[in-house]
């Protein structure tokens, strides 16, 4: 058989059945970027391909990120340090500060200085073994900046050897500008800055943030309607402060997934699973906030909606840099299994970007893979810090 690489002499998670689909001593070839040939490496076709042996480490598919906002200017240490000395998030977002806080600094900040800014941080997710991350705008809040975050999010793409996926959260808060006129700037959403990065291609994705300091529901419909018109798949940011049936707002807009839910109810989570909407389930924004509110996974389960786990990456809620921390709190905080939490950042989470051809190690699909000096896969959830990764394969080549 023709191949272009062949990797042995590893342990493979492929991620194809909910019990890991686990292959011991396997091998796997890829060819044009994509995976040729998957499974035991007794079965391996002959071959005449460069082979890179393994040692005996595990391969997962490259883990992919699926909820950042990696792309901001500043950070919001010294807000951490209010929340400290008692003052909530909410307090902080209605004082002027919060999102409003790193609008201001990430207005100010040219494309170049955005990039160099988040350049660390996705370096910090890709030596973990994350092969795709989505990253999102939001802190613009006018069409200006908030395209320009995306074409640094594109510029990241071309920098590293990573897919990044982007979503136009433009409706995550109200700017100053519109201050006391949110129905007027969710239509400015819709009507302006939609159309423009759709003309531009910038966005594969579009967001919004629907809670109690968020957007309502009819001004949700509207930019998403928007989005629907540009043939733009959505997403939502639901229930994470108060339950105002997100879940089932998202549902009912074929959300690619619906993300938070610490408050969602059971049946919102029930229209999420008969519409195929991710549950995307962000431990490190429940630990930074000190929320008490967990995800309903017992729902989840009980449903069979998808579970996704992602970093959340943001300079507010959740300064978290580390997709396999997020794996242990997924565990130790919302009580997931490790098939859960592996899927939620393999499978589940190419789902819940809309992504077919990645996720699962399987022919035919792109050729994303990480690899782990582990014993099994259960320590990739297991250490509290730390980090075994030792390769990453991006569309068949070594990264
Ligand atoms: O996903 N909740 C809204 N958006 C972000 C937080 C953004 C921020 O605080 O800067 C989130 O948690
Ligand atoms: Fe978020």
């Amino acid at each position: 058989m023709s191949f272009d690489n062949v990797w042995l002499n590893a342990n493979l998670a492929t991620m194809g059945d909910d019990a890991l689909g686990l292959i011991e001593d396997g091998a796997i070839a890829s060819k044009n970027g994509r995976i040729a040939w998957v499974g035991p490496r007794t079965g391996l076709p002959a071959h005449a391909a460069p082979v890179t042996d393994c040692g005996g480490a595990w391969i997962l598919p490259g883990l992919v990120d699926c909820h950042t906002h990696l792309v901001f200017g500043g950070n919001r240490a010294a807000e951490f340090e209010q929340r400290l000395g008692g003052a909530t998030y909410e307090e902080i977002a209605r004082a002027g500060g919060g999102i409003l806080s790193t609008m201001r600094a990430t207005r100010a900040a040219s494309e170049a200085q955005l990039v160099q800014a988040a350049l660390p941080r996705l370096d910090a997710l890709l030596r973990e073994g994350v092969t795709t991350v989505e990253v999102k705008s939001g802190y613009g809040l006018e069409p200006e900046t908030e395209l320009r975050q995306l074409r640094a999010a594109r510029a990241l793409g071309a920098q590293r050897p990573v897919s990044i996926v982007t979503s136009l959260l433009a409706a995550h808060a109200v700017p100053p500008e519109y201050k006391g006129r949110q129905g007027e700037y969710a239509r400015h959403v819709a009507e302006d800055i939609i159309p423009r990065a759709a003309a531009e291609h910038l966005a594969d994705a579009v967001d919004a943030f629907f809670d109690s300091i968020g957007f309502t529901a009819e001004e949700t419909a509207l930019v998403f309607a928007a989005a629907q018109r540009h043939g733009l798949p959505v997403k939502l940011h639901a229930d994470q402060l108060t339950d105002c049936g997100g879940a089932a707002l998202a549902a009912a807009h074929g959300a690619l997934s619906a993300d938070h839910l610490e408050r969602s109810n059971s049946a919102g989570i029930a229209a999420m699973a008969r519409t195929g909407t991710v549950a995307v389930l962000l431990p490190g924004a429940t630990l930074i906030l000190r929320e008490t509110h967990f995800p309903p996974i017992a729902a989840m389960r009980e449903h069979g909606c998808r579970m996704a786990l992602s970093t959340d990456m943001n300079p507010g809620s959740s300064p978290a840099l580390s997709l396999l921390l997020m794996l242990n709190l997924g565990c130790t905080l919302f009580r997931m299994t490790v098939p859960e939490a592996l899927l939620g950042v393999t499978r589940h989470a190419a789902a819940a970007l809309g992504l077919g051809d990645r996720g699962v190690l399987a022919e035919g699909l792109r050729c994303d893979l990480a690899l782990y000096r582990i014993q099994r896969p259960a320590e990739l959830c297991y250490w509290l810090g730390g980090n075994p990764c030792i390769g990453r394969v991006v569309a068949g080549i070594a990264a």
